[in-house]
């Protein structure tokens, strides 16, 4: 087996994504199964250079995990010659320049959603890789999670007949940080640091429907921010100018309607933190991060209206689990393997920034309908 290096600059380590998912989870945990087996004989060892504002957190993490290649100038890194990759999950504001200087040094990109915090930017970035010929991917996590790789299985084998709907939950209560720490970042709940649920959620949104059950062609939304003032990292008081949850409407090619909460503000009554229930002709399903359940016409009972009498079986009972039926890794290491490869083959890859580019779309129309109150057509994107 030759071993092939691929050097990735990794921005953003600090954070909770850059750390737990894509460097522990994923970089790191390829190189503890020995690199990524190429299938021509070559093996990819992923060589991670993290990248950050702060040396001392740096070098703490780099000491940890026995690496050896840390900086806090990323012109100096991107200048380097042997970095193929930039790898970007800093703060979403902080995304546009460190990626549009990555494609100028000639990088290959690949980056957390959302690409960039509006659409012309997010399409500036797609069209500069495209002209600068670099290669390019964007998180799109959920549709590589167990749960919804079972959802899919069901609607490859034409399990739902006509598909007919969708419904999504997400979410559970981020504590406001006064009495109890916040889990989530603080930049989270401020507009102007690139925060709000619908920057967040919708690209997540957009890939999942448009991956499963055809592009978003409508999008109609309300958002509010039901928690108007939080308490910061330094338990200091803030006020929450994002908007801390969505009720999103979307129409899809083909037909399917799809209605989406998401919300920051909710208590957890659910088996997962989110969960899309798929209602077809044939039968239903209920898809969370890890499980599916399913239930088929010739299954399905027939529940008759009268509030009088209490209610005799249990609903959920009858519905019957889908089988994991292969081994499922991390969906982010799934999707990093996939990106090396490309990268490394030139394999075919989809999740590129015009994909990303689709998500903050959804996101700003979404916004817009919001304050607008109306329903927007989402437009077809092209480079
Ligand atoms: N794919 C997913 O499921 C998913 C989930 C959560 C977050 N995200 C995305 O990942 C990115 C990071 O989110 P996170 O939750 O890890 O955030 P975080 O606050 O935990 O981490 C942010 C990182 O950016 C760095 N940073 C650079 N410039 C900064 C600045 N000006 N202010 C503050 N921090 C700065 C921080 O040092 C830190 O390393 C965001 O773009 C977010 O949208 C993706």
């Amino acid at each position: 087996m030759t071993r092939r290096t691929v050097r990735i600059a990794m921005n953003g380590v600090t954070g909770r994504m850059g750390y737990r998912q894509h460097l522990v989870r994923s970089v790191l945990a390829l190189r503890e199964q020995g690199g990524l087996e190429l299938g021509d004989g070559t093996v990819l060892w992923p060589e991670p250079v993290l990248v950050g504002r702060r040396e001392h957190a740096l070098r703490e993490m780099a000491g940890h995990h026995g690496l050896t290649e840390w900086s806090t100038d990323l012109d100096a890194v991107l200048a380097d010659g042997t970095i193929d990759i930039y790898f970007d999950a800093q703060v979403t504001s902080a995304r546009e320049d460190a990626i549009r200087k990555a494609i100028t040094a000639g990088k290959h990109i690949y980056t957390e959603k959302p690409s960039a915090t509006g659409l012309d930017a997010a399409l500036g970035l797609a069209r500069l890789a495209r002209d600068a010929g670099v290669k390019h991917g964007v998180v799109q996590d959920k549709v590589f999670l167990p749960g919804l790789l079972k959802l899919k299985r069901l609607i490859d084998g034409g399990f739902f007949g006509e598909i007919l709907s969708v419904r999504g939950e997400f979410g559970y209560w981020v504590f406001e940080g006064d009495w109890q720490d916040a889990q989530r970042p603080s930049w989270n709940y401020r507009a102007e640091d690139g925060g709000g649920i619908v920057v967040d959620m919708f690209p997540h949104w957009e890939y999942v429907l448009h991956e499963l059950f055809g592009r978003v062609t409508t999008v109609q939304a309300h958002v509010a921010t039901h928690i108007p003032q939080r308490w910061d990292e330094h338990g200091k008081p803030y006020a929450a100018t994002a908007d801390d949850a969505a009720y999103g409407i979307f129409q899809l090619e083909g037909g399917v309607v799809a209605q989406i909460n998401s919300s920051w503000a909710v208590r957890v009554n659910r088996d997962e933190l989110v969960e899309f229930q798929v209602d077809g002709t044939h039968g239903s399903a209920v898809a969370g991060l890890r499980n599916c359940r399913m239930q088929h016409r010739a299954a399905t009972p027939k529940p008759v209206w009268n509030p009088d009498l209490p209610v005799s079986h249990s609903f959920r009972d009858q519905w019957q689990e889908v089988p994991d039926n292969e081994p499922y890794d991390n969906g982010f290491k799934a999707q990093w393997e996939l990106f090396l490869r490309h990268v490394a083959l030139d394999e075919p890859y989809t999740w590129d920034l015009l994909a990303g580019a689709r998500g903050v779309q959804l996101a700003e129309l979404g916004l817009k309908s919001s304050a607008e109150g109306r329903r927007y057509d989402v437009p077809e994107l092209a480079l």
